[in-house]
């Protein structure tokens, strides 16, 4: 497709130059003209906010001693799952800090119980080895979700102290080759980011084959070091969004809930502006309000019926259906090899 060909001063103009409604206007109907109407919803289980990193930018991150840690057991996880899946979500996602309680045969007989609901599953969980992502394969998961976060080395290390970017790079490269499909994606609006990183950023999701890729504004959280920073703004997030959605006409893209946390109708607005897909929270109980990576998150006193029967009513007002099946990158469920 003609617009898949952007060039990074194109990008550059169309996050700087462009009104932004066009941008908007252009990737709705990309969206439309690749995947239709439907929007593609998975169940959120955050299982687990004990995280062994420290992110500067992450409300759970390591050395944030003001949150009360949990994790989900075995069986409570697996419960959670069930739920959803009886209230009719077909792709369960698991996220969590990077906790290593959950090591390798823990998680893959938590993932093979899931598989057994008949459902697509989707990891995110962080970094791990190849033999881990090999084994959760094996074991069934269907997908992983890790954002790069930023393209920017320098910014990714100041931000990310311990962890490297090439280390990050390659482990989503390992996801890819043993037949995952990718999701990945980036903050906008960190500080220190510039237009022209962000421009690379996109180019760079295109260039690891991304099947999915979610595009949120960073929100500065009271308890990190980088709390009195700017954060980035909705339209911003939109605009890079929806020049993801120009470049990769037919891949999945949320709409993320971290839009939705900048404004009331977050989500709404970047389903007109290139996603096609959301990931209401099915999180139960305390643990919503506990898995806080930025402050301001919506939905935390709300149950995981609520939230399903809100955004369908909410994607049925637009003029919108919910995906039936499991939603997968369209190019994959054709077996297409690009
Ligand atoms: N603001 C917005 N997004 C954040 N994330 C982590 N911390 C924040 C924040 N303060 C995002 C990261 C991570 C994803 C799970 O949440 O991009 O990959
Ligand atoms: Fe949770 Fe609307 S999605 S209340």
């Amino acid at each position: 497709m003609h617009s898949s060909e952007l060039t990074h001063a194109d990008i550059v103009d169309l996050l700087t130059t462009v009104p932004a409604g066009d941008v908007y206007d252009r990737a709705d109907k990309v969206r439309q003209a690749a995947l239709g109407s439907d929007v593609h919803l998975r169940g959120l289980i955050e299982f687990s906010n004990i995280c062994r990193n420290d992110c500067l930018y992450c409300g759970i991150r390591r050395g944030n001693k003001g949150v009360t840690r949990y994790h989900m057991d075995d069986d409570e996880l697996v419960e959670t799952a069930r739920r959803a899946v009886d209230i009719g979500f077909q792709t369960i996602v698991l996220q969590s800090g990077e906790d290593l309680h959950y090591d390798a045969n823990r998680m893959c007989r938590i993932i093979e119980r899931i598989k057994a609901m008949d459902v697509a599953l989707t990891l995110s969980i962080g970094e791990r080895e190849y033999g881990d992502y090999q084994a959760f394969r094996n074991a069934g998961a269907d997908r992983y979700l890790m954002r790069i976060e930023t393209t920017d080395v320098d910014l990714y290390h100041r931000l990310n102290p311990g962890m490297s970017w090439q280390r990050r790079h390659e482990c989503l490269l390992m996801i890819k080759e043993l037949g995952y499909e990718l999701g990945s994606g980036i903050m906008v609006g960190l500080p220190g980011q510039t237009v022209e990183s962000i421009a690379d950023d996109l180019l760079y999701l295109k260039s690891i084959g991304v099947d999915m890729a979610g595009i949120g504004p960073f929100i500065p959280h009271p308890g990190t070091p980088l709390a009195h920073e700017q954060g980035g703004t909705l339209e911003q997030a939109l605009r890079t969004m929806a020049i993801m959605r120009l470049l990769l006409p037919d891949i999945n893209i949320p709409a993320t809930t971290a839009m939705e946390s900048l404004h009331p109708q977050g989500r709404i607005m970047a389903l007109q502006a290139g996603a096609n897909v959301v990931m209401p929270n099915v999180t139960e109980g305390e643990y919503r309000r506990l898995y806080e990576l930025y402050p301001g998150k919506i939905c935390v006193n709300d149950t995981p019926i609520h939230c399903r029967t809100c955004i369908g009513l909410k994607i049925q007002s637009i003029g919108r259906t919910i995906g039936q099946g499991r939603g997968g990158h369209i190019s994959r469920k054709n077996n297409i090899q690009q």
